[in-house]
């Protein structure tokens, strides 16, 4: 099968390329800034995206581009639009057109954090820009019938120049910036890789609608924190818990969130490891002079 990946330069679309090779699938990649074989795609412009399917001739098409950035969203919800529901609307209408399986990435975010963790049939109330424009975005892509959507929440992977959120941690304690950690954000940290191979899994086993994949441990961002430093041997000393209140964040957070993986155990038997065996695996690959 082909497979399209946009987004492909992105965290999670860099895995999934990994994932689908693994279980051979030709893949095509497409980014705003393609990686030297990737394609360029701009899901708001028709055009691209119609050339990218012209070239890729998917069967199973990934969306992982996205306006990522919370408080960039917030700050600038015509551009959170743009991209997050109207870069749907035009892939959406792409595999409609081609017979594609749409693949999107969803997120707690959809949820307002009053009493999480959430299954996939409680009901979305998003309390940001971000989180409505991606549940906007999960409800153009769930009207076609093919349709999966996978909810994911605080996506981390080693990956050296990265922004995710473990990157961020290493990069401060390893040049001695104190970093404050919120510790009032419950939600599942989710191991890139294993999200990846979990969603290819998901498409090969015919599954349609909505399912959560995320880590096995709920715990806040500040706990997550003090376990990776302690896993990864960093300083646990420059990690200062602080209330979300306190952070000046410009979009509003869902506090108590993270996502039941009840369903996928159910279907496929398992699901993703929690935070202190992900962190594990990070440890001995990078102990093994591997990159994570
Ligand atoms: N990371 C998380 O914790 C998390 C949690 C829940 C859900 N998700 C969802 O998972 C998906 C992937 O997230 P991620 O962490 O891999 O994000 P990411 O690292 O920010 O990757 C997104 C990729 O999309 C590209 N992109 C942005 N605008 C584009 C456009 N108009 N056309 C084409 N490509 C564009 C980005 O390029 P630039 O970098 O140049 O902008 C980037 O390469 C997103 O849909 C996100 O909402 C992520």
């Amino acid at each position: 099968m082909r497979a399209l990946i946009i987004g492909s330069s992105g965290q999670v679309g860099s895995n999934l390329e990994r994932a689908c090779a693994v279980k051979g699938l030709e893949v095509y990649g497409a980014d705003i800034k393609p990686a030297s074989k990737g394609l360029y795609i701009d899901v708001s412009e028709p055009v691209s995206v119609r050339a990218a399917f012209e070239t890729a001739q998917p069967g199973v098409v990934f969306l992982c581009a996205a306006m990522t950035y919370v408080d960039g969203c917030e700050k600038n919800p015509a551009l959170a639009e743009k991209i997050n529901v109207k870069g749907t609307e035009i892939t959406t209408a792409c595999c409609r057109e081609a017979g594609s399986k749409l693949v999107y990435l969803s997120t707690e975010y959809v949820f307002d954090g009053k009493n999480g963790p959430y299954s996939e049939t409680d009901a979305p109330n998003p309390v940001s820009v971000y989180g409505r424009t991606k549940l906007e975005g999960e409800r153009l892509a769930l009207a076609l019938k093919s349709a999966l959507s996978i909810r994911t929440t605080v996506v981390y992977s080693y990956a050296p120049g990265e922004k995710n959120f473990l990157m961020q941690l290493i990069d401060a304690a390893r040049s001695g910036v104190k970093m404050r950690v919120p510790k009032d954000q419950y939600s599942n940290p989710t191991y890139a890789p294993e999200l990846a191979e979990f969603m290819v899994e998901l498409v090969l086993k015919n599954k349609i609608g909505i399912y959560n994949v995320v880590g096995a441990e709920r715990m806040e961002r500040y706990s997550f924190a003090l376990k990776a430093c302690e896993i990864l041997g960093l300083n646990t000393s420059l990690i200062e818990p602080a209330l979300t209140s306190e952070l000046g964040q410009t979009a509003a957070r869902p506090l108590s969130a993270g996502l039941k993986t009840d369903k996928l155990k159910k279907e496929l038997g398992r699901a993703p490891l929690g935070a202190s065996d992900s962190l594990s695996i990070i440890k001995g690959l990078l102990s093994n002079g591997r990159s994570a």
